[in-house]
């Protein structure tokens, strides 16, 4: 059993190794009060600690506060006795912004329950939820804990309810906060960019506050919605982690507070910046998810139990555990220069090379000739594709492929008739000029009309294209966020309302095509979070596609997001953004650590090269399973040194890839390829190299490498038991 009442107002939740346990106080504040390695069941922690309260020197004056808030508090609240970050502020009728919240009872449900805003959630079982109420403001606050043992993860998000007359507004809403008795922490988070998504920040805990997050409607190429406190001792094997991985497409907040006595506060949910909520007498308003994950064994369990749980409970079934496409992407390679004659030259010349989808990317529809038009108008431009989208998909069909599309649902050029037709169905600012940012504005999915037309217009677009993919693409980040149907007292409301419209609008697309496989994409891999997941089960992970920048990217997408989620293609060499020339090798096993795909010109390559794309491929559908499957293993990372190692096992441990890349070429020292993951009883024949090994001399003695021709090599062995 997962979740325990072990007294009155009292709750253990219990994982495979972990133990989360809080309670109500003797003040009926709920209060946090241990979080980490597995605890006995009926430890009562109750009288633990000496002092439940942050301050209580006005104890003795009659008519004064006797109490203040709890020093642990399970969803501290703003302006009433304490002065640290706080997961919820109300402001009722008057304007006050105080808020207290006792605790008021609990239930437990065999089921999770459905969320109603649209908001994605994960597939779950039993559930506790605890009430807590404000009898002043007559608030309630509904405090959401799903438990999945096995993975070692509690959900945690929160429900308010107006039960109040007169309406009120949140002004903050964070989905989690979680107290710790110190702050021996290191803070890692993800930051990045535009061709380099989520790396690696770890910063040391210290008194004051380490916040990331964003205001860009967006869960953005720039921070991550992820956070997690490492202990010092912290490796891929060893040490706690306590990590956070919010479920949310928008704007999004992340802190580590350290206060005057050196405790640490985490919290995750949506950005308060750019956030505000009118509750109408009854209404209620659910928060995004917060996924808590807990290891005991450093970043390496933490990563492969975010893989299972992203893999079990929120991908789509139908795709999670099937092989993917291979696909031939025609952005890199053709840009806006195609019409029907050359896409079908294309199509022809990778006949017969195992690429089994030929993507049309950006460029099919309205006067789309550059990024500076067309948006908006989900029409095909016929003059370049005379006999349609049909002509292109029908063709993939007589080659033996499937056809992917690209769309951009949420976008409009202001040179496109869409938008002479409708110039306010945009979020911008009344009496000024639109802010453009790749020459597209952002349509207003907050508004009704807007949203079903574009729903219909997509159902159109993708009922008559023949297409087995669709690659969902997003721009853009959300300026001025003020729309023109919503009045004053909402306006704070825009940024969440849109992300609601592009859940819907992912909803309806998604369940109208079960059998269509979506792919997200946000200018590379901007938006790429959790909430994405249950959409797309894979996700282009970055326009960059260097085999070099790639280990980076991969490697700090991995620490959440399972291999199979990461959309990795082989395109030119050198690259067409940096320059860098690799070998077809390097850029291959690299992109083999995801779901492999490409970008190039058919035209432009040799039989040759079409050759070994094909042999490449049959090779990769030979470990696509570990990457569906698998457990990933890391050793060395590329971001701490000039080599990185991985290895992705198989549960059973009879089979396995490793994979070992190194970014320049020393001029002395041994080559040595250590794998990690494996049974080391069990004897693994090196496919490559015609030769086995133990796993505990895979894993500790490792593989003595030849010296690599050249600068940024990777090299591939598949490992399989042979007892
Ligand atoms: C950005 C994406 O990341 C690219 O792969 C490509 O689809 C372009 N947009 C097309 O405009």
């Amino acid at each position: 059993m997962s979740i325990i009442q072990i007294a009155e107002k009292q709750f253990h939740l219990r994982g495979k190794d972990f133990s989360y346990v809080f309670g109500a106080d003797h003040f009926d504040y709920l209060s946090h009060k241990y979080y980490g390695s597995a605890i006995s069941e009926d430890a009562d922690l109750r009288y633990f600690y000496r002092s439940h309260v942050y301050n209580d020197y006005t104890a003795h004056i009659p008519g004064v506060r006797d109490r203040f808030s709890s020093i642990y508090p399970e969803y501290p609240v703003a302006n009433y006795g304490e002065f640290r970050d706080y997961a919820i502020c109300v402001e009722d009728s008057r304007g006050c912004r105080v808020t207290d919240l006792h605790y008021e009872g609990f239930e437990i449900l065999a089921q999770k329950p459905a969320i109603s805003s649209g908001i994605p959630t994960a597939r779950g079982g039993e559930t506790l939820v605890v009430s807590l109420f404000d009898a002043t403001l007559s608030l309630r606050v509904k405090l959401y804990y799903t438990v999945y043992e096995e993975e070692n993860i509690i959900t945690r998000r929160a429900e308010i309810e107006n039960c109040g007359k007169d309406p009120v507004k949140l002004l903050r809403a964070l989905s989690v906060s979680l107290d710790f008795y110190d702050h021996d922490f290191n803070v890692l988070t993800l930051r990045g960019g535009h061709h380099e998504e989520r790396h690696e920040c770890l910063t040391p805990a210290n008194y004051g506050k380490i916040s990331v997050g964003n205001c860009r409607g967006n869960s953005s190429h720039q921070h991550s919605p992820f956070i997690a406190l490492l202990r010092p001792n912290v490796t891929e094997e060893t040490g706690d982690v306590y990590a956070c991985s919010l479920m949310y497409s928008g704007s999004h907040y992340e802190c580590a507070e350290v206060d005057q006595y050196g405790k640490t506060r985490m919290m995750a949910g949506i950005q308060p910046e750019t956030f505000t909520w009118k509750l109408e007498s009854g209404e209620r308003f659910e928060t995004p998810e917060a996924i808590l994950c807990y290891s005991n064994e450093g970043l390496g369990k933490m990563s492969r139990s975010y893989h299972d749980f992203y893999r079990n409970y929120v991908i789509n079934p139908n795709f999670v555990y099937r092989p993917r496409p291979v696909v031939l992407n025609s952005w890199e390679g053709m840009h806006f220069n195609f019409d029907n004659k050359r896409l079908l030259a294309a199509i022809d010349a990778v006949k017969g090379s195992e690429i089994d989808t030929f993507v049309l990317d950006d460029g099919w529809f309205g006067a789309r000739n550059n990024d500076k038009a067309g948006l908006g108008d989900w029409f095909v431009n016929t003059e370049k594709l005379p006999g349609g989208l049909k002509e292109i998909s029908d063709h993939c069909h007589e080659a033996g492929m499937n056809f992917g599309l690209w769309i951009e649902p949420e976008m409009i050029n202001p040179d496109s008739d869409l938008y002479r037709a409708h110039p306010d169905w945009i979020i911008s600012a009344p009496d000024r000029k639109p802010v453009l940012s790749r020459n597209q504005c952002i349509l207003d999915l907050t508004r009704r009309d807007v949203l079903d037309y574009i729903k219909n217009a997509m159902h159109r677009v993708i009922s008559e294209s023949g297409a087995t993919y669709i690659k969902w693409d997003c721009n853009r980040h959300m300026t001025e966020n003020w729309s023109r149907l919503l009045p004053a007292d909402r306006q704070g409301e825009v940024q969440h309302r849109y992300i609601l419209g592009v859940y819907e609008l992912a909803t309806y697309l998604t369940e109208s095509f079960p059998e269509i496989l979506f792919e997200g994409c946000s200018g590379g891999g901007g938006r790429f979070d959790g909430a994405m997941l249950k959409f797309f089960p894979q996700y282009w992970t970055s326009d960059n596609t260097d085999a070099n920048d790639r280990v980076e990217i991969q490697y700090g997408t991995g620490l959440c997001f399972p291999l199979s989620t990461h959309s990795s293609h082989v395109s030119a060499s050198p690259n067409i953004r940096n320059g860098r020339s690799t070998s077809v090798r390097a850029r291959t096993n690299i992109a083999r650590q995801g779901v492999l795909g490409y970008e190039f010109d058919p035209l432009r390559v040799s039989e040759e090269e079409l050759s070994t794309i094909a042999e490449n491929i049959k090779k990769h559908r030979t470990t696509e399973k570990l990457i569906l499957e698998g457990d990933l293993y890391r050793r060395e990372n590329r971001l701490h040194g000039n080599v990185m190692s991985q290895t992705v096992v198989s549960k059973d441990k009879n089979h396995a890839m490793m994979v070992f890349y190194q970014a320049l070429n020393p001029h002395n020292g041994d080559l040595i390829a250590r794998a990690a993951g494996l049974d080391p009883e069990k004897h693994y024949r090196i496919e490559e190299l015609d030769m086995t090994l133990r796993g505990s001399v895979l894993c500790n003695v490792g593989i003595f490498l030849e010296r690599m021709p050249g600068d940024f090599d990777a090299v591939l062995f598949t490992l399989n038991a042979i007892d």
